[in-house]
């Protein structure tokens, strides 16, 4: 039987302990604050921030949100930056990417305070994470992370095949993987779009965790009989629905179900995990800021 490794209920249940942190911190007097930042007229993008905006408000986390007109100089992007670095109100902020071309992503993401990057993508935190000492673990991976933890996945010796090679999933999920620590300690190759045979690469791994951000990429014949599949994609096709488009991640869900011994759904496996973790990223920064303990699920 092939377990389905349900993202909905890990959330869940890191979300109601989060809620807890945040009591801890307002009962000391300081109610975490998380600033959501839109620079897109992209729909995806949108939904995103308005769900991020939602799991705020639901765990008690003060959420605030700025718009920025897609067209907008960039200086009205990195003056909102300031304005937030310096607001003692807010203990994370997240600059939704990608950001329009204009724009200097890169410029964008070293503006942030790194004690207030949530996302941990600014430099000094990648540079912790490599070392060891993580400040903030990318939401996305760390969210893969307690989803194996979850459902008692061990990676301990384990061949893990890293299919992508983001700066927001791939490396530092293989960052983490490699580490000597819990959840880590696996033997990890990183895929992507210029390898070689991939399914020569997936076919003898005992993990492996899909994002490329090609639709159903992996199936079940590039899979070892009993393997674990994450599936982290979500990409948009045409379908006839209401919408006119629907949700796929980089794995054939059906073919890849038959052969794995675990697997993500799409959506309701990595998605609300990436979400949880942000929460989790923001009440750590504020515990941190304010010097207050808490403990973190
Ligand atoms: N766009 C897609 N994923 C992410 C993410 O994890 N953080 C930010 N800031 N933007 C994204």
């Amino acid at each position: 039987m092939t377990e389905i490794i349900d993202g909905n209920a890990v959330a869940s249940e890191i979300r109601s302990e989060i809620s807890g942190c945040v009591e801890t911190l307002t009962e000391a007097g300081v109610t975490p604050g998380l600033a959501t930042v839109l620079m897109s007229d992209d729909p995806a993008s949108e939904t995103y921030v308005s769900m991020k905006q939602q799991d705020c408000e639901e765990v008690g986390i003060n959420g605030i949100h700025v718009e920025i007109e897609p067209d907008a100089p960039s200086e009205e992007l990195f003056e909102t930056i300031d304005r937030l670095n310096d607001d003692p109100e807010v203990h994370g902020i997240l600059v939704q990417l990608p950001v329009p071309d204009h724009v200097d992503k890169r410029a964008v993401i070293r503006a942030i305070d790194p004690a207030k990057d949530v996302d941990g993508f600014h430099p000094e935190n990648v540079g912790r994470l490599v070392a060891g000492d993580a400040r903030f673990k990318p939401c996305t991976p760390h969210g893969v992370q307690k989803l194996l933890e979850a459902y008692e996945i061990d990676t301990e010796g384990a061949d893990a095949v890293v299919v992508g090679r983001s700066d927001i999933v791939g490396k530092p999920l293989a960052n983490l993987l490699i580490q000597k620590a819990p959840q880590g300690n696996a033997t990890t190759t990183v895929c992507h779009s210029r390898t070689d045979d991939l399914a020569a690469k997936t076919s003898t791994a005992d993990i492996v965790i899909a994002a490329a951000g090609v639709p159903e990429l992996i199936d079940g014949s590039m899979l070892k009989e009993g393997a674990t599949v994450i599936d982290v994609g979500v990409n948009r096709v045409d379908a006839d629905t209401d919408k006119g488009y629907k949700l796929v991640g980089d794995v054939d869900y059906e073919s890849a179900k038959s052969v794995a011994g675990a697997i993500t759904p799409v959506p309701g496996g990595v998605g609300p995990m990436t979400r949880a973790m942000l929460l989790y990223n923001t009440v750590a920064a504020a515990s941190d800021h304010h010097d207050i303990e808490i403990e973190l699920p």
